[in-house]
């Protein structure tokens, strides 16, 4: 997607050859920084730390992270190490093993001399294909909200709710949630995004809203709790969420807080759909609220706050009294029967067994 008005994606192939650059994305809001990974380590604190998130952008990080590894040693002991450091980064979205099983593959029974230069290769084609298939859910997706602007009065927008950032920023380009809306959008379709905050990391207020903002596309910030009430007013048209995992049997994995929003859609008659690459589709998992591990992150990401003041300064300020003991787990599980639909590469299926298995057989015959 375009920042003011120049190209950009997430992530990308260093000009020197030998690193990777990324948008370090807990600068923004307030500040652009790109910086450069160099070594392994430097791509699993990338991912650890959340310089790059989403569960696209973790997988296509840990690519190119396997790389960086086999480009200074590769030898199987270094390849098995750096598979084990990159794997334990992160636990929930699928996308991080789904790649680094993909570079093993590219790798594994090659000679020593010859398997950075294909780690390079498969990595490359990774970042390429997530941005061919978000631009095909994106016109899956298009139609969706094609669809209730032709049943709209007066020019009145369509007001679509998101949560979390799924957008170009959590994959390599075009995100999944938001590439129907920046493709409606962009064809003149009147929409409106409602982007929850995301509290406690507020990827909906500090990315959601960036990225839409760059693009001039209408949208408005809302604390995590209110989109049930907007539903309930007839003023949010349909859910279009993102997933770090779906199940077999299409149970969905994704930012803390989906779940409730989901549960109010289907109260409300709103249709939540939720749009997603392959690669996040584990054919090892059928109940997702007891099969997929729920990351639990720091403390301090719930106790404080981090913000820009009047004077430009950014700072972080606690916001729990001393002492008081936070929870913070970052993801939850939406069962498949809140689920509307799934928006994926390979158009608009149910969130079903069946339904998964017939659009996506490879993947579902291999396990
Ligand atoms: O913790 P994060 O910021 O990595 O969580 C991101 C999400 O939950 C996204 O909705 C999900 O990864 C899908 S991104 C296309």
């Amino acid at each position: 997607m375009k920042i003011d008005g120049k190209p950009t994606r997430t992530i990308w192939l260093d000009e020197d050859g030998r690193s990777i650059g990324i948008i370090d994305q807990t600068q923004l809001p307030h500040r652009f920084v790109t910086t450069r990974l160099a070594t392994l380590a430097d791509a699993a604190h990338a991912i650890q730390s959340m310089q790059v998130r989403g569960a696209p952008l973790i997988g296509a990080a840990a690519a190119y992270g396997l790389w960086l590894a086999l480009k200074a040693d590769a030898s199987d002991d270094h390849l098995d190490r750096a598979y084990a450091t990159l794997l334990a980064t992160r636990p929930t979205a699928i996308n991080l093993k789904w790649a680094l099983d993909e570079l093993m593959a590219a790798v594994r029974n090659r000679p020593r001399a010859e398997r950075a230069q294909a780690a390079l290769a498969r990595a490359g084609e990774i970042a390429e294909e997530d941005v061919a298939i978000n631009r095909a859910i994106g016109r899956h997706g298009l139609k969706l909200i094609e669809e209730i602007a032709a049943h709209k009065k007066n020019g009145e927008r369509v007001n679509v709710l998101t949560h979390c950032n799924a957008g170009w920023l959590a994959t390599v380009d075009w995100g999944t949630a938001t590439a129907p809306i920046y493709m409606a959008h962009d064809k003149g379709v009147g929409v409106h995004v409602f982007a929850d905050e995301t509290r406690p990391r507020n990827q909906g207020a500090s990315l959601t809203a960036w990225e839409l903002n760059k693009h001039g596309v209408p949208h408005t910030v809302i604390p995590d709790n209110t989109g049930g009430h907007l539903m309930q007013h007839g003023l949010v048209d349909l859910a279009i969420v993102g997933t770090d995992r779906v199940t077999a049997q299409g149970d969905v994995c994704n930012k803390i807080g989906t779940y409730l929003k989901a549960l109010a859609a289907r109260d409300n008659n709103v249709p939540f759909y939720v749009a997603l690459p392959s690669p996040t589709i584990d054919f090892s998992v059928s109940d997702g609220i007891t099969e997929i591990p729920i990351e639990q992150r720091g403390t301090e990401e719930v106790a404080t706050m981090t913000g820009k003041t009047k004077d430009g300064r950014i700072e972080t300020v606690q916001v729990v009294p001393d002492g008081s003991p936070v929870a913070n787990y970052a993801f939850d599980v939406t069962p498949a029967r809140l689920v509307t639909g799934l928006i994926t590469e390979r158009g608009i299926i149910g969130a079903s067994r069946a339904q998964l298995a017939a659009a996506f057989p490879e993947r579902s015959q291999s396990r």
